[in-house]
């Protein structure tokens, strides 16, 4: 008995002895993972819950690259992998004179992404905004000569395209270029070169980086003229040889318009003609406005009032017709996953969206998924909530 209860004891006190260790071990483990989890669910962004279907992003202004905004920059490699830089790789910003460049923020914008596994689109290679007017004149002071244009084209390409070859992902190649009304925009460039300085564009940045994903960008593509225009300029390009690879639909959109129907079979048509699909610049504005009436912003104070309505506050309604909007967008790129690359938000938070001031300087907008005190808005979470 006493033996029995002596061995019962001695294995007992052995099983206790390794109970314990164990114990400790695990219980230390669970607090341990308990504190990854919680950590990891702190560190999850939108990044990782699409990171099977595209790649989320956002464009960096300067004030938050290089000042630097340091709380920023960690909420975006929090929540994104793809960026791209607002402004500092336009034309004027990058060569704003023919033998000027400013790479500082460029390089940096590249550096940062490199430093956080992140994808860089090149925004933008040629555009008839935001280009220094003196590209179009030559030498004798009168329109520059064809010839002329698109050799400033070819060294602007080159060089550019070349700095950032195989790390930037890929470029937006031509900005802007197609107009329902026109067909081609009727620009500088069109005026002195004709429809070819796309295509010339486009062998220009393949040539200086094979591996690059080239995309045509433009606004309000489910436009069907538009949409049409530009799915028939694609089939001719692939049957030529041209190099374009995708569509990127900037996506400024507003609580009403478009139809997201339309929107969708714009998304499809372009993905029937080979096109990648991305969407470069999205954002969602709560605020009204009347383009016809344009005019008499500056002269009547009490209708500009009418067209900032939110200043104190998003009224619950407008927030949950904006969430819903987002969801709906949401849902239809989850949708053609397959043929969506990436989807790139202008800003990530209220106050540093242009569309404060655009069309009408000074307003207090809504457009993106993170609010003025950088937290995520009910936006967000409906995202967020479709991967959920
Ligand atoms: C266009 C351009 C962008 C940007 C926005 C407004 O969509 O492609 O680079 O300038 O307008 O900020």
């Amino acid at each position: 008995m006493t033996k029995i209860t002596e061995t019962n004891n001695n294995f007992s006190n052995s099983n206790r002895r390794t109970f314990i260790r164990n114990s400790a071990i695990s219980m230390a483990g669970i607090a341990l993972l308990r504190s990854k989890v919680f950590a990891m669910a702190a560190e999850m962004g939108l990044k990782d819950l699409y990171k099977d279907d595209f790649l989320v992003g956002t464009a960096i202004g300067s004030r938050t690259l290089m000042q630097p905004d340091s709380e920023m920059l960690d909420l975006i490699v929090r929540e994104f992998n793809q960026v791209t830089s607002e402004n500092a790789m336009k034309w004027a910003s990058i060569h704003p004179k023919e033998n000027e460049w400013k790479f500082e923020e460029p390089d940096k914008l590249v550096e940062f992404a490199g430093k956080n596994k992140m994808a860089v689109q090149g925004h933008v290679l040629v555009w008839h905004s935001q280009v220094p007017r003196d590209i179009f004149t030559g030498p004798d002071g009168n329109q520059a000569s064809k010839e002329l244009l698109l050799k400033r084209m070819e060294t602007h390409i080159q060089t550019v395209v070349d700095r950032y070859k195989g790390r930037v992902n890929s470029w937006d190649v031509v900005n802007e270029a197609i107009t329902p009304e026109d067909g081609f925009r009727k620009s500088k460039w069109l005026e002195i070169c004709g429809p070819e300085y796309l295509e010339k564009a486009f062998y220009l940045a393949h040539e200086a980086d094979p591996k690059c994903e080239l995309i045509y960008n433009d606004y309000n593509e489910e436009d069907p003229k538009r949409r049409d225009f530009i799915v028939e300029l694609v089939k001719e390009y692939k049957k030529k040889g041209v190099p374009i690879h995708g569509i990127g639909l900037q996506g400024h959109l507003n609580l009403e318009s478009p139809d997201l129907k339309l929107w969708e079979q714009a998304i499809e048509a372009y993905a029937s003609v080979g096109m990648k699909i991305s969407i470069t610049e999205l954002e969602v504005d709560v605020l009204p406005y009347d383009w016809s009436r344009s005019a008499e912003i500056s002269s009547n104070a009490a209708y500009r009032e009418t067209l900032n309505p939110y200043k104190d506050g998003l009224p619950k309604e407008i927030d949950d017709k904006l969430t819903k909007r987002y969801e709906d967008i949401f849902k239809i790129l989850l949708k053609h996953r397959d043929v969506v690359d990436r989807v790139t938000f202008w800003g990530a938070s209220d106050d540093l969206s242009w569309k404060n001031n655009f069309p009408m300087r000074g307003r207090t907008n809504y457009p993106l998924l993170f609010d003025r005190q950088h937290k995520p808005k009910n936006a967000y979470f409906a995202v967020a909530g479709l991967k959920k």
